[in-house]
């Protein structure tokens, strides 16, 4: 598995295992199977619900935690409520840190709240602290009041919406681009049947959901794709098994629509930054 290096150094998997919409219950077993295809970075959030599920499957595995990567995100908003939060979380994974916490929407109190993740980093309970869906402004406002500066900012990035704008904010700022909803969601399928993606898919052996993740994971951008399929979730891991030449890469820009598949939050519409 290929890696980025975050500016404190630390290092991240390029592709991990979402959990968003897995539902708790089956988050163990869903878990557990994507370590045993090779995923070591997982990516789980308060309000998901699959913290607990994460931490048994990581308990239960063979593998000692420093093999894994996880993400947790806040729910939380102002210091205090999120200091006790990533207490909970670091409870609810059964570990005494967490990789990366990254706070998972702006609120009019974000500075407060990155504070108390500044603190929890500090204090050795998160290796590496960042955002989700912020956009070019709002972390301008982190970046002036921090300490630390941001690792990474997860937002919305796939074929229909690439980031054009967002993309080169974060190269400039050295904080690396991680993409949700890497297929799309919903819109997936309309992504993997375009003629350009399935020729690509035709001529390296995989499959469109391969290229689409194979596009994103060349430009460095970090993802983490979702599936409750076991074939899929196969190869979506080995989709880091085979390289798009930089021709390829390009002749895929045409299809961005420059906006979000569900407009959340509002601040992100690449309009408005
Ligand atoms: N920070 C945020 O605000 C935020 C928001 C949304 C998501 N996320 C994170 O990002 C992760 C990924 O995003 P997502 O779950 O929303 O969407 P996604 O990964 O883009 O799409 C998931 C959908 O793609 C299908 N799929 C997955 N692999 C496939 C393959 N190889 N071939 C065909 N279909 C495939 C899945 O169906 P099957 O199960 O049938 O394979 C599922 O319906 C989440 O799980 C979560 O961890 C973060």
């Amino acid at each position: 598995m290929e890696h980025v290096t975050f500016n404190n150094g630390v290092t991240m998997p390029v592709l991990g295992y979402g959990t968003f919409q897995t539902p708790p219950k089956i988050t163990e077993k869903n878990v557990t199977q994507a370590i045993e295809l090779g995923y070591r970075s997982i990516d789980t959030a308060q309000v998901y619900g699959t913290e607990p599920g994460v931490g048994a499957a990581i308990a239960n595995s063979s593998l000692s935690r420093d093999k894994f990567f996880i993400t947790t995100k806040t729910q939380t908003d102002g210091y205090a409520a999120t200091a006790k939060g990533l207490d909970e979380s670091l409870q609810h994974l059964g570990s005494d840190y967490v990789d990366l916490a990254i706070i998972h929407w702006p609120t009019a109190n974000s500075l407060d709240t990155y504070r108390a993740l500044e603190d929890a980093y500090r204090d050795g309970k998160v290796r590496a602290i960042g955002l989700s869906n912020f956009n070019g402004a709002q972390i301008d406002q982190v970046l002036a009041n921090a300490h630390t500066t941001p690792v990474i900012d997860q937002i919305e990035t796939h074929l229909f919406w690439q980031q054009a704008k967002m993309h080169p904010y974060l190269l400039q700022h050295d904080i690396v681009h991680e993409s949700w909803a890497p297929l799309g969601e919903n819109f997936g399928r309309e992504m993997m049947a375009l003629p350009a993606v399935t020729e690509l898919g035709q001529k390296y052996h995989v499959s469109a959901a391969q290229i689409l993740l194979r596009w994103l994971t060349q430009q460095g951008i970090v993802t983490i794709p979702k599936s409750t399929n076991t074939d899929h979730v196969a190869a979506n891991f080995a989709s880091t098994n085979f390289k798009l030449t930089a021709t390829e890469i390009d002749s895929l820009r045409q299809f961005d629509r420059h906006h979000s598949i569900k407009d959340w939050p509002q601040s992100m519409r690449e309009a408005n930054y």
